[in-house]
């Protein structure tokens, strides 16, 4: 990754009319429903942009959207990049500093998550408020990384505390229930062993999954607040682990989508 390759991807989005997007969304595994709500949008697919990685993974359609919703103009990504599928840490999270370039100041996250908490269920939603990087590297771990931002980047708060205020504020005024709590992030794409499952209660994980923290870590390295929601697809119960379906992961994302939307598009007007 260089500037210029950045400056090469910026400009040509420049050109097809993302024009000073305020708001960037990163949409999860079955979480594309979103995109139904941008007003006047204009598309470019991942492997149209320059120097993008090019997208694989089938769940995905794998384009950025520019448009506006609730009166914003948002920059949204149908489809993530993800370890699993042979990128790289500066590869997945490319995307974020070509968001930022493009001029957000903001960035909300989503993703489908498994709950290792039991007092949460399937179709809950989570706001993270912290998290475990168990992805074993670092975004922010090359050569000239201080050349884009901070090296040494501070954790101690790297969810936002006002929107994240906001958000829980908008989930009661609507009564949509929005658990808290701890996201840790693995590389997958295998789900998780009954003893792994038990490791990650017992390392204080509430939520378990498979991107968000390298977004949100080099999104804290260019200073862009984020909030970010889990969608508990299943439940992590090492006692009475039932085997994983992918397809059934994807349908409760679905499902539970409309709510997220709502918040999301909310929390777009309030700030
Ligand atoms: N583990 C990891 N990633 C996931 C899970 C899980 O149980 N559910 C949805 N994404």
């Amino acid at each position: 990754m260089t500037q210029t390759q950045l400056d090469e991807s910026v400009d040509y989005l420049n050109k097809r009319g993302f024009d000073a997007p305020e708001i960037g969304i990163v949409l999860g595994t079955g979480l594309g429903q979103l995109v139904d709500n941008i007003e006047n949008p204009v598309e470019a697919h991942y492997n149209h942009i320059p120097h993008f990685p090019l997208a694989t993974v089938e769940f995905h359609s794998g384009k950025l959207i520019y448009g506006t919703i609730s009166g914003k103009k948002v920059v949204v990504m149908q489809g993530r990049f993800h370890l699993y599928e042979g990128y790289d840490f500066v590869d997945i999270t490319y995307p974020i500093r070509v968001m930022h370039l493009l001029g957000i100041k903001k960035l909300f996250v989503s993703n489908a998550a498994g709950a290792i908490n039991l007092n949460f269920k399937k179709g809950d939603m989570m706001l993270i408020e912290d998290h475990i990087n168990l992805q074993g590297g670092s975004p922010l771990a090359f050569k000239g990384v201080s050349e884009f931002g901070d090296r040494f980047v501070d954790m101690s708060e790297p969810y936002d505390a006002d929107m994240r205020k906001k958000i829980e504020h908008i989930a009661q005024k609507n009564g949509i229930s929005l658990q808290k709590g701890v996201y840790a992030s693995v590389v997958g794409p295998q789900l998780e062993t009954k003893a792994e499952y038990r490791m990650l209660k017992i390392l204080g994980a509430d939520a378990v999954g498979m991107s968000t923290v390298p977004e949100v870590i080099v999104a804290n390295h260019l200073r862009l607040p984020i909030v970010a929601v889990s969608v508990l697809t299943d439940e992590c119960d090492p006692d009475n682990l039932q085997p994983v379906d992918i397809q059934e992961i994807i349908a409760i994302a679905n499902k539970t989508e409309p709510k997220m939307i709502q918040l999301f598009k909310e929390l777009i007007l309030e700030i």
